[in-house]
C-alpha cells in the first residue's frame, strides 16, 4: 500500500495578512478554486493521512469532505515539533512495509502527470529500502531549500539543508545539485530505522505520544506531554542530511513553493501590465503589482512592483523585493500580544 501523508502544520507567516494562525496558507484558496491542502490531496488521490495542529482538525476534515475524500487518519499535534516527528507518528501508525508518500501541503505542481510518473519511478527504490527524494532543477541560489548532489543513477552523494547564500551560489554554479522538493517516498520501517539511528529518543517520544493519546473516528490525538517534550527538528536535518540510504528522482513538474507574496504573484496569471488584481480593485497605470482586496475596495495609482493585500482587519503594503520580511511583521505582532 501507498499512503499519501500530508503535512499541514506550517504557519505560512510570509503570506500575512491572509494567512493567519487560525487559517494558515495551506487551508486557503490562493490561486485556485481549491485550497492548497485540497490541491495536494487531489494530486495523488487515495486516502491520505493528514498531520495538523489541533486548532485545524475540523477545517482539515471539512476540506477533505468537500472533495468526498475519506482520510485514513487525521493526526492531531498539540504543538508543532516540525516535520521529523510529524512523519514519525504516521510511520508508527502505518504497517512497517507500507510506503509513505510525504507531501508538504503548500506547494503548487502544474504537471500532475509528471509528478505521478516520478512517484512510479520512486516506488521500486523505496521498496528496496531507500529514502527517495524528488529533485527539482534549481533556477536561483535560494537558501530556503535543501540541495541534493547527485551521484550516478538515482544515488544521492550529499544532501545539504538550507545552505548559506555563498554555498548555494556555488552549488548552482556547479550544475551538480538539485533542489529538494520536500516530497519523500519510503517504507514506514525504513524511515523509523534511520530516525532511530540518529534520534532514538524522538522515536520513543513519538511512540509514547501515540500510546498515551486517543483516537476517535479517523482522528488520532497525540498526548501533549511526550510530544511537547520532543526537540523540534525537520526531516531534512534529522534524517536526510545524515542517511546513506537516500535516493533522488529528478522531476520536471512545474513545481513551486508558494512561500511568499512574490512567489504567488509569479505563479498567478498576470494581465498585460504584469499585474495580478483580485477582488474589488481599481488600478490606474500600475505595473507588476499583486493587489488583493478581499472585502473592501482598493484603488492603486501609478505604482509598480508592489504587494497590496487588504483583509477586513489588516492591510499589507510591501515592495515586492522585500516580501520575505513579512514574517518580521508577524513576529512583531506576536511579541506585542
Ligand atoms: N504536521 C506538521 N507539523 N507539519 C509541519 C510542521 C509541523 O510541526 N512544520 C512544518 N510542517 C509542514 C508545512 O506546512 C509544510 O507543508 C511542510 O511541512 C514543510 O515545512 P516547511 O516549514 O515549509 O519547510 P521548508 O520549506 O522550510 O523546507 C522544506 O521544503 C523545501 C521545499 O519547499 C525542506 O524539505 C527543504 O529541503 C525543501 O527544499
Ligand atoms: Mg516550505
Amino acid at each position: 500500500t501507498l499512503i499519501p501523508v500530508i503535512l499541514s502544520g506550517g504557519a505560512g507567516t510570509r503570506l500575512w495578512p491572509l494567512s493567519r494562525e487560525q487559517r494558515p496558507k495551506q487551508l486557503l484558496k490562493l490561486n485556485s478554486d481549491l485550497t492548497l491542502l485540497q490541491e495536494t490531496a487531489r494530486r495523488l488521490g487515495g486516502r491520505p493521512i493528514v498531520v495538523c495542529n489541533q486548532e485545524h482538525r475540523f477545517i482539515v476534515a471539512e476540506q477533505l469532505r468537500e472533495l468526498a475524500m475519506e482520510p485514513r487518519g487525521i493526526v492531531i499535534e498539540p504543538v508543532g515539533r516540525n516535520t521529523a516527528p510529524a512523519v514519525a507518528v504516521t510511520a508508527l501508525l502505518a504497517e512497517p512495509e507500507a510506503l509513505l508518500l510525504v507531501m508538504p501541503s503548500d506547494h503548487q505542481v502544474r504537471d500532475v502527470a509528471a509528478f505521478r510518473r516520478a512517484v512510479d519511478q520512486a516506488i521500486p527504490l523505496a521498496q528496496a529500502g531507500q529514502l527517495v527524494t524528488f529533485g527539482i532543477q534549481p533556477t536561483e541560489a535560494n537558501t530556503g531549500y535543501g540541495y541534493i548532489k547527485r551521484g550516478t543513477g538515482f544515488a544521492v552523494e550529499r544532501f545539504v539543508e538550507k545552505p548559506s547564500s555563498a554555498v548555494a551560489e556555488s552549488y548552482l554554479a556547479s550544475g551538480q545539485y538539485l533542489w529538494n522538493a520536500g516530497i519523500f517516498l519510503f517504507k514506514a520501517k525504513t524511515y523509523l530505522d534511520e530516525l532511530a539511528v540518529h534520534h532514538p529518543t524522538m522515536v520513543e517520544q513519538c511512540r509514547a505520544a501515540l500510546d498515551q493519546g486517543g483516537s476517535d473516528l479517523f482522528f488520532f490525538r497525540l498526548a501533549e506531554e511526550p510530544f511537547a517534550a520532543i526537540t523540534g527538528l525537520s526531516i531534512d536535518y534529522a534524517v536526510m542530511e545524515k542517511t546513506s540510504r537516500a535516493a533522488v528522482v529528478p522531476v520536471d513538474m512545474g513545481w513551486s513553493d508558494i512561500g511568499s507574496w512574490s512567489a504567488l504573484w509569479q505563479e498567478s496569471p498576470q494581465d498585460d501590465n504584469g499585474n495580478v488584481l483580485l477582488g474589488d480593485v481599481i488600478a490606474e497605470d500600475i505595473d507588476n503589482c499583486y493587489v488583493r482586496a478581499d472585502d473592501r475596495l482598493v484603488a492603486a495609482i501609478g505604482v509598480r512592483d508592489l504587494i497590496v493585500v487588504a483583509t477586513d482587519d489588516a492591510v499589507l503594503v510591501a515592495d515586492k523585493a522585500h516580501d520575505q520580511d513579512v514574517k518580521r511583521v508577524v513576529e512583531r505582532l506576536k511579541a506585542a500580544n
